[in-house]
């Protein structure tokens, strides 16, 4: 198969859909890769380095798209991209596409054959292709919260580790799923009184079998989080319901309750986020504060470290586009369940029931 990777064009999107590792791979297996010149580059891979492993660079996104059977990715296809992708061509990426009307109807113009990493999922339910970036934005969250806790960015001022003679900071963690685990083990790292609490009992046990003494866990309700605000200085939402807005665990009157310079992470964002005060920031300006409590809240966390997060995302999607590139689409989808529910828009048709219900197509689509 001929596999294209494409320069990733969404403004500050630094990540590329495979590293020299991947192409090496493909390659070994008698597949042809064309890069797109300097595609690699914001993740520090050089044209070089992917020519080292065997692929071939082509100097224009339209010519990457023109040659490639299968074209792989980070995000969405965006708009001056929909005419370039061809009748039968594989895209593997992220799509995200009841977020967008507009994507799927071009989708279905291009008749490509759209599997999107978000949805696809193995037997437990749990989404492989989505871990790893939950596993970068709840590290992060303690790299972002450690720093805007400082005072001159009108944190509270307070070093999380502590020092001797002076007791640590202390984190609350809401969810301790993939983000609220990853985050307290790095604030337990640094030395932080960490605080964990979920709905979800298996989620504590596990937390508690593996977490030091420092992390203690607690059942979520609002009598809980009413509590734990006032004396925490960093807060993590990590919440999830799976297709649904988070739930607002925090509310407005809430904040006046909290010390003056606590900062709330609201990792959660890109589902409404788990603060009814919080709405979605950017790198660029990552900040804003509402009654003396700072808000971190932005959108794509892992897009700020495009080296680990490239890395991270192309270690679990290589496995399922080396299948994609041996078998062909259908065969491998027919073999591997998980790769199977990654199928969206297949040749014009979705074949995902959540997006049609999503845009309340039902009967016109299915
Ligand atoms: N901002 C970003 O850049 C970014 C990056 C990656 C992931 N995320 C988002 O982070 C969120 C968490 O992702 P995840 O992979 O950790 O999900 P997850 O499913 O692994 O964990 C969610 C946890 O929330 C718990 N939960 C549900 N209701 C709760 C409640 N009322 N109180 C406390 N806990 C509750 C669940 O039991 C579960 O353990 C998602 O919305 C995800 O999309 C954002």
């Amino acid at each position: 198969m001929i596999v294209g990777i494409p320069q990733e064009i969404k403004n500050n999107e630094s990540r590329v859909g495979m590293t020299p590792a991947g192409v090496f791979e493909l390659v070994k297996n008698k597949h042809t890769v064309y890069v797109q010149s300097g595609a690699g580059l914001g993740s520090g891979f050089s044209n070089n380095d992917y020519q080292q492993a065997g692929a071939a660079i082509l100097d224009t996104i339209a010519q990457v798209y023109a040659m490639s059977d299968m074209i792989v990715k980070v995000k969405e296809p965006i708009e001056e991209e929909y005419d370039l992708i061809r009748e039968g061509q594989i895209l593997f990426t992220y799509f995200h596409f009841a977020s967008s009307e507009a994507l799927t109807k071009a989708m279905i113009k291009q008749k490509a054959i759209c599997i999107a990493y978000e949805t696809v999922e193995d037997n437990d339910g749990t989404l492989p292709l989505l871990t790893p970036m939950s596993e970068v934005a709840g590290r992060m969250a303690i790299q972002q919260g450690a720093k805007y806790l400082e005072k001159p960015v009108k944190g509270r001022g307070v070093l999380l580790g502590g020092v001797p003679g002076v007791a640590p900071g202390k984190v609350l963690v809401l969810g301790a799923g993939v983000v609220g685990v990853q985050a307290a083990k790095m604030a337990a790292g640094l030395g932080a009184h960490v605080t964990i609490l979920d709905v979800n009992m298996k989620r504590l046990r596990y937390v508690n079998d593996v977490m030091p003494p420092h992390v203690t866990t607690e059942f979520s309700n609002e009598f809980n989080i009413r509590k734990h605000i006032k004396t925490h200085d960093l807060i993590i939402g990590g919440v999830l319901l799976k297709g649904a807005k988070a739930p607002n665990l925090i509310t407005r009157d809430m904040l006046k309750e909290m010390k003056p310079g606590t900062v709330i992470v609201d990792v959660a964002v890109d589902q409404g986020g788990c603060v009814e005060t919080t709405k979605p920031t950017t790198h660029e300006d990552p900040i804003y504060i509402i009654d003396d409590v700072v808000h971190y809240s932005v959108a794509n966390m892992p897009g700020a470290v495009p080296y680990t997060s490239t890395m991270a995302l192309t270690n679990v999607t290589l496995p399922y586009t080396l299948k994609l590139a041996n078998l062909g689409w259908q065969a491998a989808c027919e073999q591997d369940a998980s790769l199977q529910k990654g199928l969206n828009i297949v040749s014009g048709k979705i074949v995902y029931n959540e997006i049609l219900e999503a845009f309340g197509w039902e009967e016109a689509l299915a």
